[in-house]
């Protein structure tokens, strides 16, 4: 039986919020100790929109220094930046030969992000997909833990690896399956319970980052949007109020516990008493990792050792499954 594998990115395209690490981060952490684990870094990603070249490596040591200061271990992991493995672009290629127009079209997170402006963005935008399906099946992994968002380009890679599979009569490729768990799937913004948490978003007060001091998270927190009315004990009730949802599910994330256990121990509390609760939850829980992320980034040695083992690790698999990729479409075998 073959090996479940898995992999998954983050953008180095700012700090890091509370929605990544709970709809992600937090779930790679569980998942070490059950799965071979791949964490990358996907700088080329990043780079479908500008990104200040000055600030890029350091960018990439920071989200590892958050991997680490979340709790996975690097000796046990393969941590790594997909820049520095050449096959995934390789394989992307490919893929884009794979993928249908079609399907990319129909991309919301493209349409979302390119907005109006569809004719001015990156191609590379709009290809990002065949890029994400390369980083999953170039170490043909067979699970992926992502937050919701990233839900429609895991469908998108387990339809690549069909198409490659029907089109040269092969079983080569697994059908990864996305890990969307828990109530930190979905985090949204503090200021707009419709809009999802992002590192775009100009406000600073929509997002906690993973390095806010204490009185960043309590100050975000006491002017998070909520309702005038008292925390209900009707989940139906709650869920119809988006920022209130919010706030809860939160709180639920870091605590490990559902939301109906959070409404019944909170039913009849007005929102200034939650929060004080949730203030120190997030104290207690996310500013250990911001104050771990700066002790790692006064070490850059170890960090930039990390992400040189994390090259060799990865590229050794790589190279071995991309070797194959070209001999099943009749390439030359380098
Ligand atoms: P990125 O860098 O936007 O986000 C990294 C991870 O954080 C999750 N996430 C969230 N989860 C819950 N609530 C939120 N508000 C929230 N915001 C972000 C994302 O779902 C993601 O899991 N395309 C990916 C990066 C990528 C990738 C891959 C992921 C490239 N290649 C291969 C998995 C496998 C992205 O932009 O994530």
């Amino acid at each position: 039986m073959k090996k479940n594998r898995i992999l998954s990115g983050v953008q180095p395209s700012g700090d890091l919020h509370i929605g990544n690490y709970l709809g992600a981060i937090k779930n790679f952490v569980k998942f070490q100790n059950q799965y071979e684990c791949l964490f990358c870094v996907v700088d080329l990603h990043a780079i479908t929109v500008w990104q200040n070249p000055s600030v890029m490596l350091h960018q990439t040591r920071k989200v590892i220094s958050a991997f680490i200061a979340s709790g996975i271990d690097p000796n046990k992991n393969t941590l790594f930046a997909q820049s520095d493995v050449p096959h995934h672009t390789q394989l992307a290629w490919i893929f884009s030969c794979v993928a249908r127009m079609g399907w990319l079209n129909r991309m919301t997170q493209f349409k979302d992000k390119a907005g109006k402006d569809k004719e001015n963005v990156s191609v590379g935008l709009f290809t990002y997909p065949t890029l994400m399906a390369a980083d999953i099946l170039i170490y043909l992994a067979t699970h992926v833990p992502v937050g919701e968002d990233q839900k429609q380009h895991l469908e998108l890679t387990r339809d690549i690896a069909q198409k490659f599979n029907n089109d040269f009569n092969t079983s080569f490729f697994p059908l990864p399956e996305p890990l969307i768990l828990g109530n930190g799937k979905r985090v949204m913004s503090l200021r707009d319970g419709s809009k999802k948490m992002s590192k775009s978003d100009p406000s600073d007060y929509s997002r906690i980052m993973l390095t806010d001091t204490i009185d960043q998270i309590s100050n975000k927190i006491k002017k998070a949007k909520t309702d005038s009315h008292p925390i209900s004990d009707n989940l139906e009730d709650i869920k119809n109020r988006l920022e209130a949802h919010n706030l809860i599910s939160i709180f639920a994330s870091l605590n490990d516990k559902e939301v109906s256990s959070v409404l019944n121990e909170y039913s009849g509390k007005d929102f200034s008493y939650f929060k004080k609760d949730l203030i120190e939850l997030i104290v207690e829980k996310i500013s250990p990792i911001g104050k771990e992320i700066s002790k790692l980034m006064q070490d850059l040695n170890y960090i930039d050792n990390v992400l040189l083992r994390g090259k060799e690790n990865s590229t050794i698999l790589a190279d071995s499954i991309l070797s194959k990729v070209y001999e099943i479409i009749g390439l030359k075998k380098r």
